[in-house]
């Protein structure tokens, strides 16, 4: 159940404001949040919020650093570097759950501070704590404190009221799942979203991208999407997305010619509106009142900004262009000055700091409505209701073990993760890499300064090619999965505390995830592929050679990724596809299991495995079974 309250008067430009409509209702009482306490202060509200007894919190947003707290401070603000753990990160969020399903949302644009665990004065009898006795070495000085009341107090500069959302579910499952539901449930991408991208060197001319095409179809390599970065522009940094005339003398024909292939098209862009941009003039009242890159920064809250970019960005996507990586919207306090300062003022009358959190938000919004057909994109930043939106999200950092907490991390706030593959340190890196990609909400490989495909660089083609075709197999078993995020909530690739809340080893399983229905990944960070794995109780199994691995701790090594099924599952592996159609085989992994596939018009296809014998049937045509 959800439960909104308003404390003192709210802002006017808050996410709820923006969100798309909720698929789960919202419940007004009063006792259910008599455990805040609310003042208003110079320094603007003031939450106390006590849940008496300590216990591990999840959200935040997408957290590269951190999985869960249970002390500390925590800012949640948009950043493009987010390379601490103070809570900074591209898409940081006022929201946060407890294993045992308690989530409360904060429902502000602002930055907003959490102090977790700090307790204010109270009256002790003398000698009442005097069983802790002395503290004399660091460790026991600055361990993390027991406390007796968990309080968490919330501080939103400037604002004299807020809407606070209470998630009162049973467990951490049910409350993510609702979180998501609230937002408008999960997007469920195109099918084609769900393959290989593939962004090419920033510098490339339409016939080095069409000869990189042919190369991914003469060797039968994968490949659904073909991204652009921003060399197609005559101007970037700022942006006058104007196609390069010498790059791309022809653009529809260049978009036909992919098309013809079968490859969609994504174009690389930011907000920031060069003046040679068409529209430039026409936004330039609706901007606000700093530049970024020499460019205007539109104020999306308006419709006199929206219109004209996506009057514009619907010329492109006429042309065919089926997707767009909204980058750069995020910012950062810790490099740079590439982002309009918090002091900005903007004509909707909406403040610099409020813009910098919301920017990412509306600049989807606004795209989508340049879009003819559902996308899956990209974007760099965002914020809390964002479930529904069809972006992934992606960093500059690089870290191997950062990449993977997002994984981790991105589910508790209904948001997807793409660890995209750069360039590597050695072969093994690269294959490392790429096989955490197969398990991961999208597949980017971002070749945006590289002239070659990163494997060429390590004679890895085969192996390369063998794990792209892994990740095409299982595009049916992934697409059921965002069936279920769309429907249900659950988030495609999620932390084990979301499913296993009642195994108290998962509450701080950090390295550990669960991708789709069944499937469970325990990354290598250096491509040892081997490692100390926690099982949950019941019967596991390899991924690849089907045997069975006990549950529990243990050591394991493997020739890749480790990567297991829970017992009596069933995994679809495609093993072809056209036009829709894919051929199926079957996987057991132990006696029997179900399975439900999806087809992208809405129908679906049972499989039950049972007795040793594979029944399927449904209203879907778009499934041949294979023996
Ligand atoms: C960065 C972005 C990269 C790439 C690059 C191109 O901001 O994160 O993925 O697109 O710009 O200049």
């Amino acid at each position: 159940m959800i439960y909104k309250k308003t404390f003192g008067k709210t802002e006017d430009f808050t996410p709820s404001k923006i969100k798309i409509e909720s698929l789960i209702p919202v419940m007004e009482n009063e006792e259910k949040f008599s455990n805040i306490e609310f003042t208003v202060g110079k320094r603007g509200v003031l939450l106390t919020i006590s849940l008496k007894e300590q216990q591990d919190i999840y959200g935040f947003g997408l957290q590269m650093k951190v999985f869960s707290r249970t002390f500390g401070k925590v800012v949640t603000r948009n950043d493009a570097d987010p390379k601490g753990t103070n809570g900074y990160a591209h898409a940081s969020v006022p929201y946060f759950v407890t294993a045992k399903g308690k989530g409360y949302i904060i429902d502000t644009f602002r930055d907003v501070k959490f102090y977790i665990g700090n307790e204010k004065k109270q009256m002790r009898k003398e000698g009442a704590i005097a069983d802790e006795g002395l503290k004399l070495t660091f460790d026991d000085i600055y361990r993390p404190q027991e406390s007796d009341l968990f309080n968490i107090t919330v501080e939103i500069p400037i604002a004299e009221g807020v809407d606070v959302y209470y998630i009162d579910a049973n467990n951490l499952g049910d409350a993510v799942k609702e979180y998501v539901m609230l937002s408008g449930g999960g997007v469920l991408p195109p099918l084609w979203g769900l393959g290989v991208y593939y962004r090419c060197h920033a510098d490339f001319s339409d016939k080095e991208v069409l000869d990189m095409v042919d190369y991914f179809k003469d060797n039968d390599i994968p490949l659904s999407v073909i991204g652009l970065e921003p060399g197609w522009q005559t101007h970037t940094y700022s942006c006058s997305y104007v196609w390069n005339p010498t790059r791309f003398p022809n653009p529809k024909g260049f978009i036909d010619k992919l098309t013809d292939k079968g490859v969609k098209l994504n174009l690389w862009e930011h907000a920031y509106t060069n003046a040679n941009a068409p529209f430039y003039k026409e936004i330039y009242p609706y901007s606000g009142n700093f530049e970024v890159w020499k460019g205007l920064v539109p104020d999306f809250t308006m419709e006199e900004a929206r219109k004209p970019f996506i009057e514009y960005h619907k010329q492109l996507t006429k042309q065919g262009v089926t997707g767009f990586k909204l980058d750069e919207c995020d910012g950062s306090d810790n490099t740079g000055g590439w982002f309009f300062p918090d002091v900005s003022e903007f004509p909707s009358g909406v403040d610099g700091e409020v813009m910098h959190n919301a920017y990412g938000v509306l600049y989807q919004k606004t795209i989508l409505n340049a879009l003819k057909e559902p996308t899956f994109s990209e974007v760099r930043s965002t914020h809390l209701f964002c479930a529904p939106y069809p972006f992934a999200m992606y960093s500059d950092l690089y870290d191997i073990k950062d990449f993977v907490t997002a994984c981790i991390t991105s589910g508790f706030s209904g948001m997807l993760w793409s660890p995209e593959l750069r360039d590597c340190k050695d072969k093994k890196d690269l294959l490392n890499r790429m096989q955490i990609l197969v398990f991961s909400a999208q597949y980017i490989i971002n070749a945006f300064y590289l002239n070659r495909a990163p494997w060429l660089e390590f004679d890895a083609e085969k192996e390369a090619k063998e794990i792209l075709e892994l990740r095409n197999s299982l595009v049916p078993y992934l697409y059921s999965a965002y069936v279920q995020y769309n429907k249900t909530g659950l988030p495609p690739v999620r932390a084990l505390v979301v499913d296993y809340f009642d195994d108290v080893e998962t509450h701080k399983l950090s390295d550990e995830y669960l991708f789709g229905e069944s499937i469970l990944v325990a990354p290598t960070f250096d491509a040892s592929n081997s490692r100390t794995i926690y099982l949950p109780k019941g019967k596991w199994f390899n991924f690849y050679t089907g045997e069975e691995v006990p549950s529990g701790y243990s050591e394991f090594k493997g020739d890749k990724l480790p990567v297991f099924v829970k017992g009596d599952s069933i995994i679809p592996f495609a093993t072809k596809e056209k036009g829709g159609t894919f051929n199926i085989k079957v996987k057991v992994y132990g006696d029997k299991g179900k399975f439900t596939l999806y087809s992208e018009d809405g129908k679906s296809f049972e499989l039950d495995y049972n007795n040793g014998k594979l029944n399927a049937y449904g209203d879907s045509e778009n499934f041949i079974i294979e023996d």
